[in-house]
């Protein structure tokens, strides 16, 4: 479902399957933090939110979650990515998590309360702010102490060996390039 639902929208395929599936085996994942969305007996949406951490310029290091969702093309735009997401909030808060930093489409995150990173003195890996890098506060105040870069688990940078391989488990796709990722 994973696959079907981020197939050629960022790059020729896709790798979010295996990188969902790397971190389920990994320290970053939370069994709490982990949902599907079912039609009768069949997935049609996950959303999933692993612990990652920013660490300031003192090397402390602080937990916050990233987050990854997508629902099954042919079930998507009926608010099943939004229940998705306001779940994994609500849920991350009463776990008592401060904050959850993302990469993705502003358009879509924002209504959901996340703003540009940049507004929490929050840097990606390489000490860059952009549109697309994100972060949301899960309660007032909770991320003013924590400053500094963003580093994911590393489960999200999988090699592309270990990508073909995984991808042998899988009906053959064919790549394309589209609209979609010519906006990125
Ligand atoms: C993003 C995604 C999970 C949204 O799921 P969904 O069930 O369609 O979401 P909802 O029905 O709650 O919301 C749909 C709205 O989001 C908008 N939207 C969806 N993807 C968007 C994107 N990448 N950029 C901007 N807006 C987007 C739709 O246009 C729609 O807008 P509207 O409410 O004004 O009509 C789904 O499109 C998907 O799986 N995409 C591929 C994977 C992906 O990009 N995941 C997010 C990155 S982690």
């Amino acid at each position: 479902m994973v696959r079907e639902a981020f197939w050629d929208v960022y790059k020729p395929g896709c790798d979010e399957h295996l990188i969902i599936h790397k971190l389920r085996d990994s320290a970053a994942f939370i069994k709490g933090l982990d949902f599907v969305a079912c039609d009768s007996n069949r997935i049609v949406g996950a959303v999933i939110c692993p612990k990652a951490k920013i660490e300031d310029e003192k090397s402390q290091e602080f937990t916050v979650l990233s987050l990854i969702v997508a629902v099954l093309p042919s079930y998507q735009k009926r608010g099943i990515g939004s229940r998705l997401v306001k779940r994994a909030m609500d849920d991350a808060r009463s776990l008592g998590f401060k904050g959850i930093v993302i990469f993705g489409s502003p358009e879509y995150y924002l209504r959901f309360g996340f703003m540009n990173a940049k507004e929490y003195g929050i840097q990606t890996s390489e000490g860059e702010n952009f549109d697309a890098f994100m972060a949301l506060q899960l309660s007032e105040h909770s991320l003013d102490r924590i400053r500094g870069r963003f580093y994911e688990d590393d489960a999200y940078h999988p090699g592309k060996d270990e990508l073909e391989a995984f991808e042998k488990g899988f009906p053959y796709k064919e790549k394309h390039v589209t609209d979609t990722q010519l906006k990125m």
